[in-house]
C-alpha cells in the first residue's frame, strides 16, 4: 500500500504562513502519499494552493451533528465543503483537553464517513498506563470503542500516538511500535476481514527526519503523522522520503 505522510500543523501560523507552508510541500515525493491538516480557518486558502498538486488537505476535528444549535462547531460537511477530504479525529489533545470519550470520537468518526471524509483516528497510551504495562489493552480498548462499522471500507486511517511521544522528542523504541502495530492490525483484521490488512496504520510522537527511516522500516508501519516538523517543509519532505522504496 502507498505510504501516507500527514502533517498536523496543530494551532500554528498565520494565514500567510499556511498558504506559503503548503506551497513548500506542494511537489510531494514521488511514491508517498500526503496530508496536511491546517487549522479550520485556513482549510479553504491551502485547499487552493494545493490544488492540481497530489497533497490533500485535511481538518483537525469537526463535529458529530450534521447541522444545528452548535456554536462555534464545524460539521464534517462544512470541512469537505472547503475542499479538505480528510479529518483528524481524537486526537490526544482533543481527548484531554476537550474530555472526548471513545463514545464521541466515534459519532464523530461516523459523521466524518458520513460526509465523505477520510478519518485520520488516533489511538494511543499515557506514560502511566505504559509504565503500568497497560499500552496494548488501552490501545485495543480506544480501537474497539470508536471505529464505526464502513470505516475500513471508506479507506479509514489509523494514527498510534502514545500521548507521552507526542512533542517532547521522546518516541518508544522500534519494537515496542512494532509491537503496538501488529496488535492494532490483528484487532482491525479480526474485527473487519481482510479488508483490513490495507488500512493504513501511521505512527505519531516525535516522527523527526532523523527516526522515520528506522519507523518506516516497520512491519504494518504505513506513515506517519507528524506534528512539530511538519511545520518546517524541508524536514516534512525529509521525512517522506525517509519511506523505504
Ligand atoms: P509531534 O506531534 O510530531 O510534534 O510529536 C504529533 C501529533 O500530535 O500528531
Amino acid at each position: 500500500m502507498r505510504p501516507l505522510i500527514a502533517g498536523n500543523w496543530k494551532m500554528h501560523g498565520s494565514l500567510r504562513e499556511s498558504v506559503r507552508l503548503a506551497e513548500g510541500v506542494r511537489e510531494g515525493v514521488p511514491g508517498v502519499d500526503l496530508l496536511v491538516c491546517p487549522t479550520f480557518p485556513h482549510l479553504h486558502p491551502v485547499a487552493v494552493a494545493l490544488l492540481g498538486s497530489r497533497v490533500a488537505v485535511g481538518a483537525q476535528d469537526c463535529h458529530a451533528a450534521a447541522k444545528g444549535a452548535h456554536t462555534g462547531d464545524v460539521s464534517a460537511a462544512m470541512v469537505r465543503d472547503t475542499g479538505a477530504t480528510h479529518v483528524i479525529l481524537g486526537h490526544s489533545e482533543r481527548r484531554q483537553n476537550h474530555g472526548e470519550t471513545d463514545a464521541a470520537v466515534l459519532a464523530k468518526t461516523e459523521a466524518a464517513l458520513a460526509a465523505g471524509l477520510v478519518p485520520v483516528l488516533c489511538v494511543g497510551e499515557t506514560e502511566a498506563e505504559r509504565l503500568a504495562g497497560r499500552a496494548e489493552a488501552v490501545v485495543s480498548a480506544q480501537l474497539e470503542g470508536s471505529i464505526p462499522y464502513g470505516f475500513v471500507t471508506s479507506g479509514g486511517i489509523v494514527a498510534y500516538e502514545p500521548v507521552w511521544a507526542i512533542g517532547t522528542g521522546r518516541t518508544p523504541t522500534e519494537a515496542e511500535v512494532a509491537a503496538i502495530h501488529g496488535t492494532m492490525r490483528h484487532a482491525l483484521v479480526e474485527r473487519f476481514g481482510p479488508a483490513a490488512r490495507t488500512t493504513r496504520l501511521l505512527y505519531g510522537g516525535s516522527v523527526k527526519p532523523g527516526n522515520a527511516a528506522g519507523l518506516f522500516a516497520l512491519e504494518d508501519v504505513d506513515g506517519a503523522l507528524v506534528g512539530g516538523a511538519s511545520l518546517v517543509p524541508e524536514d516534512f519532505l525529509a521525512i517522506a522520503r525517509a519511506v523505504p522504496e
